[in-house]
Protein backbone atom coordinates (compact mmCIF):
# COMPACT_ATOMS: atom_id res chain seq x y z
CA UNK A 1 0.00 0.00 0.00
CA UNK A 2 1.35 3.42 -0.64
CA UNK A 3 0.73 6.65 2.13
CA UNK A 4 -2.45 7.71 0.40
CA UNK A 5 -4.00 4.03 0.57
CA UNK A 6 -2.39 3.57 4.22
CA UNK A 7 -3.67 6.85 5.33
CA UNK A 8 -7.10 6.35 3.91
CA UNK A 9 -7.56 2.68 5.58
CA UNK A 10 -6.57 4.11 9.17
CA UNK A 11 -8.85 7.22 8.49
CA UNK A 12 -11.85 4.26 7.50
CA UNK A 13 -10.96 2.22 10.55
CA UNK A 14 -11.40 5.41 12.87
CA UNK A 15 -14.51 6.48 11.07
CA UNK A 16 -16.02 3.47 11.76
CA UNK A 17 -15.17 3.09 15.00
CA UNK A 18 -16.64 6.27 15.91
CA UNK A 19 -19.56 5.52 14.76
CA UNK A 20 -20.15 2.84 16.96
CA UNK A 21 -20.70 5.17 19.81
CA UNK A 22 -23.99 7.11 20.92
CA UNK A 23 -25.91 4.66 19.34
CA UNK A 24 -28.23 4.30 22.31
CA UNK A 25 -31.92 5.52 22.41
CA UNK A 26 -32.06 8.84 24.63
CA UNK A 27 -35.07 10.73 24.37
CA UNK A 28 -34.40 13.38 26.66
CA UNK A 29 -31.25 13.89 25.17
CA UNK A 30 -31.90 13.94 21.43
CA UNK A 31 -30.33 17.44 20.78
CA UNK A 32 -27.76 17.12 22.82
CA UNK A 33 -26.56 13.70 20.75
CA UNK A 34 -27.26 14.73 17.39
CA UNK A 35 -25.14 18.34 18.08
CA UNK A 36 -22.13 15.92 19.19
CA UNK A 37 -22.25 13.73 16.38
CA UNK A 38 -22.86 16.39 14.20
CA UNK A 39 -19.33 17.70 14.95
CA UNK A 40 -17.50 13.99 15.54
CA UNK A 41 -18.63 12.23 12.13
CA UNK A 42 -17.91 15.36 10.22
CA UNK A 43 -15.07 14.06 9.04
CA UNK A 44 -11.95 15.92 10.23
CA UNK A 45 -8.64 14.54 8.90
CA UNK A 46 -8.49 11.96 11.98
CA UNK A 47 -4.49 12.73 12.60
CA UNK A 48 -4.46 11.49 15.24
CA UNK A 49 -6.05 8.65 15.34
CA UNK A 50 -3.80 7.81 12.08
CA UNK A 51 -0.63 8.98 13.86
CA UNK A 52 -1.19 6.51 16.86
CA UNK A 53 -2.63 3.54 14.39
CA UNK A 54 0.80 3.88 12.70
CA UNK A 55 3.41 3.95 15.69
CA UNK A 56 1.28 0.69 16.50
CA UNK A 57 1.90 -0.91 13.63
CA UNK A 58 5.71 0.48 13.77
CA UNK A 59 6.46 -0.94 16.93
CA UNK A 60 4.56 -3.90 16.25
CA UNK A 61 1.79 -3.44 19.08
CA UNK A 62 -0.75 -6.50 19.09
CA UNK A 63 -3.48 -4.98 21.20
CA UNK A 64 -5.48 -3.69 18.46
CA UNK A 65 -8.90 -2.93 20.30
CA UNK A 66 -7.17 -1.34 23.15
CA UNK A 67 -5.81 1.31 20.24
CA UNK A 68 -8.65 1.51 18.91
CA UNK A 69 -10.67 2.86 22.19
CA UNK A 70 -8.31 5.02 22.90
CA UNK A 71 -7.52 6.18 19.37
CA UNK A 72 -11.46 6.99 19.34
CA UNK A 73 -11.36 8.59 23.29
CA UNK A 74 -8.57 10.72 21.63
CA UNK A 75 -10.64 11.84 18.87
CA UNK A 76 -13.81 12.94 21.01
CA UNK A 77 -11.45 14.70 22.55
CA UNK A 78 -9.82 16.70 19.91
CA UNK A 79 -12.95 16.83 18.29
CA UNK A 80 -14.45 18.95 22.18
CA UNK A 81 -11.49 20.77 21.11
CA UNK A 82 -12.74 22.17 18.14
CA UNK A 83 -16.36 23.05 19.40
CA UNK A 84 -15.26 24.72 22.52
CA UNK A 85 -12.53 26.12 20.29
CA UNK A 86 -14.93 28.08 18.07
CA UNK A 87 -17.15 29.48 20.70
CA UNK A 88 -17.86 33.31 20.74
CA UNK A 89 -16.09 32.93 24.24
CA UNK A 90 -12.95 31.71 22.52
CA UNK A 91 -12.29 32.09 18.26
CA UNK A 92 -15.64 33.15 17.67
CA UNK A 93 -15.51 31.05 13.72
CA UNK A 94 -18.38 29.86 12.05
CA UNK A 95 -16.95 27.51 9.68
CA UNK A 96 -15.44 23.82 10.89
CA UNK A 97 -14.87 21.03 9.29
CA UNK A 98 -16.88 22.23 6.27
CA UNK A 99 -19.90 23.32 8.25
CA UNK A 100 -21.44 25.67 10.15
CA UNK A 101 -19.87 25.60 13.27
CA UNK A 102 -21.67 23.24 16.11
CA UNK A 103 -22.32 26.62 18.06
CA UNK A 104 -24.02 28.22 15.23
CA UNK A 105 -26.52 26.01 14.31
CA UNK A 106 -27.16 24.48 17.91
CA UNK A 107 -26.72 27.66 20.22
CA UNK A 108 -24.03 28.66 22.41
CA UNK A 109 -25.54 26.25 25.80
CA UNK A 110 -25.78 23.00 23.40
CA UNK A 111 -22.04 23.54 21.95
CA UNK A 112 -20.80 24.08 25.54
CA UNK A 113 -22.78 20.58 26.58
CA UNK A 114 -21.54 18.77 23.40
CA UNK A 115 -18.05 19.66 24.20
CA UNK A 116 -18.11 18.57 27.66
CA UNK A 117 -20.30 15.29 26.97
CA UNK A 118 -17.65 14.01 23.95
CA UNK A 119 -14.82 15.02 26.35
CA UNK A 120 -16.49 12.59 29.27
CA UNK A 121 -17.50 10.08 26.82
CA UNK A 122 -13.91 9.69 26.43
CA UNK A 123 -12.94 8.88 29.72
CA UNK A 124 -16.16 6.48 30.00
CA UNK A 125 -14.79 4.71 26.55
CA UNK A 126 -11.05 4.14 27.82
CA UNK A 127 -11.90 3.26 31.43
CA UNK A 128 -14.59 0.73 30.59
CA UNK A 129 -12.19 -0.94 28.52
CA UNK A 130 -9.43 -0.73 30.71
CA UNK A 131 -11.32 -2.30 33.30
CA UNK A 132 -13.05 -4.58 31.14
CA UNK A 133 -10.62 -5.50 28.86
CA UNK A 134 -7.02 -4.82 29.17
CA UNK A 135 -6.54 -3.99 32.42
CA UNK A 136 -3.24 -3.89 32.86
CA UNK A 137 -0.30 -1.14 34.28
CA UNK A 138 0.30 -0.46 31.03
CA UNK A 139 -3.48 0.79 29.75
CA UNK A 140 -3.74 2.37 33.46
CA UNK A 141 -0.86 4.89 32.42
CA UNK A 142 -2.50 5.70 28.88
CA UNK A 143 -6.00 6.37 30.83
CA UNK A 144 -3.89 8.38 32.95
CA UNK A 145 -1.69 10.33 30.43
CA UNK A 146 -4.82 11.04 28.25
CA UNK A 147 -6.35 13.06 31.63
CA UNK A 148 -3.05 14.87 31.59
CA UNK A 149 -2.47 15.87 27.76
CA UNK A 150 -6.23 17.18 27.85
CA UNK A 151 -6.31 19.09 30.92
CA UNK A 152 -4.34 22.05 31.87
CA UNK A 153 -0.58 20.22 31.66
CA UNK A 154 -1.61 20.10 28.26
CA UNK A 155 -4.62 21.07 25.75
CA UNK A 156 -7.19 23.49 27.79
CA UNK A 157 -3.62 24.85 29.49
CA UNK A 158 -2.10 26.06 25.71
CA UNK A 159 -5.54 27.54 25.07
CA UNK A 160 -5.47 29.27 28.15
CA UNK A 161 -2.12 30.65 27.20
CA UNK A 162 -3.39 31.33 23.45
CA UNK A 163 -6.23 33.16 25.11
CA UNK A 164 -3.75 35.68 26.86
CA UNK A 165 -1.63 35.80 24.30
CA UNK A 166 -0.58 39.08 22.45
CA UNK A 167 1.69 39.35 19.25
CA UNK A 168 3.74 42.48 20.11
CA UNK A 169 4.76 40.22 23.59
CA UNK A 170 4.96 36.66 22.62
CA UNK A 171 8.76 35.37 21.85
CA UNK A 172 10.04 32.22 20.44
CA UNK A 173 10.00 30.27 23.60
CA UNK A 174 6.03 31.58 24.28
CA UNK A 175 5.23 30.24 20.89
CA UNK A 176 7.21 27.06 21.64
CA UNK A 177 5.01 26.31 25.02
CA UNK A 178 1.91 27.31 23.87
CA UNK A 179 1.91 25.04 20.96
CA UNK A 180 3.33 22.22 22.60
CA UNK A 181 0.32 22.46 25.07
CA UNK A 182 -2.58 23.29 22.89
CA UNK A 183 -2.02 20.73 19.98
CA UNK A 184 1.41 18.74 21.14
CA UNK A 185 -0.45 17.30 24.06
CA UNK A 186 -2.79 15.44 21.94
CA UNK A 187 -0.58 14.71 19.35
CA UNK A 188 2.40 13.65 21.64
CA UNK A 189 -0.28 11.35 23.78
CA UNK A 190 -1.09 9.52 19.94
CA UNK A 191 2.33 8.93 19.45
CA UNK A 192 3.15 7.88 22.50
CA UNK A 193 -0.20 5.84 23.43
CA UNK A 194 0.55 2.05 21.89
CA UNK A 195 4.48 2.54 23.85
CA UNK A 196 2.42 2.87 27.00
CA UNK A 197 -0.39 0.14 26.14
CA UNK A 198 2.69 -1.94 25.49
CA UNK A 199 5.01 -0.87 28.59
CA UNK A 200 7.85 -0.62 26.14
CA UNK A 201 8.66 2.79 26.72
CA UNK A 202 11.83 2.24 27.54
CA UNK A 203 12.64 1.16 24.13
CA UNK A 204 11.00 3.45 21.87
CA UNK A 205 10.48 6.87 24.41
CA UNK A 206 13.74 8.36 23.41
CA UNK A 207 12.94 8.59 19.37
CA UNK A 208 9.73 8.94 19.60
CA UNK A 209 9.61 11.99 22.07
CA UNK A 210 11.38 13.94 19.53
CA UNK A 211 9.36 13.02 16.57
CA UNK A 212 6.02 13.69 18.38
CA UNK A 213 7.33 17.29 19.59
CA UNK A 214 8.91 18.23 16.65
CA UNK A 215 5.32 17.04 14.39
CA UNK A 216 3.24 18.64 17.29
CA UNK A 217 4.88 21.55 16.38
CA UNK A 218 5.06 21.57 12.58
CA UNK A 219 1.24 20.57 13.02
CA UNK A 220 0.35 24.03 14.56
CA UNK A 221 3.02 26.02 12.59
CA UNK A 222 1.12 24.92 9.47
CA UNK A 223 -1.55 25.33 10.87
CA UNK A 224 -0.97 28.80 11.46
CA UNK A 225 0.43 29.35 8.07
CA UNK A 226 -2.42 27.91 6.33
CA UNK A 227 -4.43 30.62 8.07
CA UNK A 228 -2.87 33.54 6.75
CA UNK A 229 -2.19 31.79 3.20
CA UNK A 230 -5.32 29.96 2.32
CA UNK A 231 -9.03 30.65 2.44
CA UNK A 232 -11.66 29.40 4.45
CA UNK A 233 -13.43 27.65 1.02
CA UNK A 234 -10.06 25.53 0.91
CA UNK A 235 -9.82 24.89 4.24
CA UNK A 236 -13.55 24.21 5.12
CA UNK A 237 -12.76 26.28 8.87
CA UNK A 238 -12.53 30.25 9.57
CA UNK A 239 -9.38 31.97 9.03
CA UNK A 240 -9.49 34.00 12.49
CA UNK A 241 -5.84 34.80 13.72
CA UNK A 242 -5.67 37.85 12.03
CA UNK A 243 -9.41 39.16 13.16
CA UNK A 244 -8.46 37.74 16.90
CA UNK A 245 -5.12 38.96 17.07
CA UNK A 246 -3.46 35.91 17.75
CA UNK A 247 -0.10 35.20 18.77
CA UNK A 248 0.78 32.97 16.07
CA UNK A 249 4.47 31.70 14.02
CA UNK A 250 3.01 33.96 11.54
CA UNK A 251 2.07 36.92 13.02
CA UNK A 252 5.11 36.75 15.34
CA UNK A 253 7.95 35.96 13.09
CA UNK A 254 6.50 36.30 10.01
CA UNK A 255 5.82 33.90 7.19
CA UNK A 256 9.25 33.08 5.95
CA UNK A 257 10.77 32.83 9.42
CA UNK A 258 7.30 30.28 9.96
CA UNK A 259 8.52 28.44 7.32
CA UNK A 260 12.00 27.91 7.99
CA UNK A 261 10.75 26.59 11.53
CA UNK A 262 8.62 24.26 9.78
CA UNK A 263 11.27 23.01 7.71
CA UNK A 264 13.04 22.47 10.80
CA UNK A 265 10.69 20.49 13.09
CA UNK A 266 10.29 18.39 10.08
CA UNK A 267 13.93 17.39 9.08
CA UNK A 268 14.24 16.38 13.26
CA UNK A 269 11.41 15.07 13.37
CA UNK A 270 12.58 12.68 10.50
CA UNK A 271 16.30 12.22 11.84
CA UNK A 272 14.35 10.52 15.20
CA UNK A 273 12.80 7.58 13.07
CA UNK A 274 15.97 6.59 11.83
CA UNK A 275 16.94 3.67 13.98
CA UNK A 276 13.94 2.34 12.73
CA UNK A 277 14.88 2.08 9.25
CA UNK A 278 12.28 1.32 6.47
CA UNK A 279 9.39 0.32 9.37
CA UNK A 280 9.28 4.28 9.72
CA UNK A 281 8.52 5.29 5.94
CA UNK A 282 4.47 5.25 7.14
CA UNK A 283 5.52 8.04 9.57
CA UNK A 284 8.10 9.72 7.31
CA UNK A 285 5.61 10.10 5.06
CA UNK A 286 2.84 11.39 7.55
CA UNK A 287 5.52 14.25 8.65
CA UNK A 288 5.83 15.60 5.23
CA UNK A 289 1.71 15.54 5.04
CA UNK A 290 2.04 17.65 8.11
CA UNK A 291 4.52 20.34 6.24
CA UNK A 292 2.88 20.05 2.97
CA UNK A 293 -0.78 19.51 3.21
CA UNK A 294 -3.21 21.78 2.02
CA UNK A 295 -5.78 21.85 4.86
C1 LIG B 1 -7.23 21.76 14.15
O1 LIG B 1 -6.91 20.42 14.17
C2 LIG B 1 -6.85 22.36 15.46
C3 LIG B 1 -5.43 22.33 15.73
C4 LIG B 1 -4.94 21.72 16.75
C5 LIG B 1 -4.52 23.05 14.86
P1 LIG B 1 -7.00 19.54 12.84
O2 LIG B 1 -6.35 20.27 11.71
O3 LIG B 1 -6.48 18.17 13.14
O4 LIG B 1 -8.57 19.50 12.58
P2 LIG B 1 -9.44 18.34 11.91
O5 LIG B 1 -9.62 17.29 12.96
O6 LIG B 1 -8.73 17.83 10.71
O7 LIG B 1 -10.74 19.00 11.58
C1 LIG C 1 -6.70 25.28 18.27
O1 LIG C 1 -5.82 26.09 17.61
C2 LIG C 1 -6.05 24.28 19.11
C3 LIG C 1 -7.05 23.51 19.87
C4 LIG C 1 -6.75 22.94 20.97
C5 LIG C 1 -8.43 23.34 19.37
P1 LIG C 1 -6.50 26.98 16.50
O2 LIG C 1 -7.52 27.89 17.08
O3 LIG C 1 -5.45 27.59 15.66
O4 LIG C 1 -7.25 25.84 15.64
P2 LIG C 1 -8.16 26.17 14.38
O5 LIG C 1 -7.30 26.94 13.42
O6 LIG C 1 -9.33 26.95 14.87
O7 LIG C 1 -8.51 24.82 13.84
MG1 LIG D 1 -7.91 28.75 18.93
MG1 LIG E 1 -9.51 28.31 16.33
MG1 LIG F 1 -5.57 27.87 13.56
Amino acid sequence: MDFKQQFESYKTRIDNRLKTYFQDECEECKTLIDSVKYSLLAGGKRIRPVLMYAVSDMIGCAEDRTVDVFAAALEMIHSSSLIHDDLPGMDNDSLRRGLPTNHVVYGEGTAIIAGDTLMFKAFEIAADHVYNKSFKKGSVKALWMLGEAAGHKGMTGGQMIDMESIPDKTDLNRLILMNSKKTGALIDFAVKAPIYITETEHIHEKALDVYSKNIGQAFQIKDDILDYESSEEELGKSTSDERNRKATYVTVLGLNTAKEHLYACYDTACSALKPYGEKASFLLALAAYVKDRGK
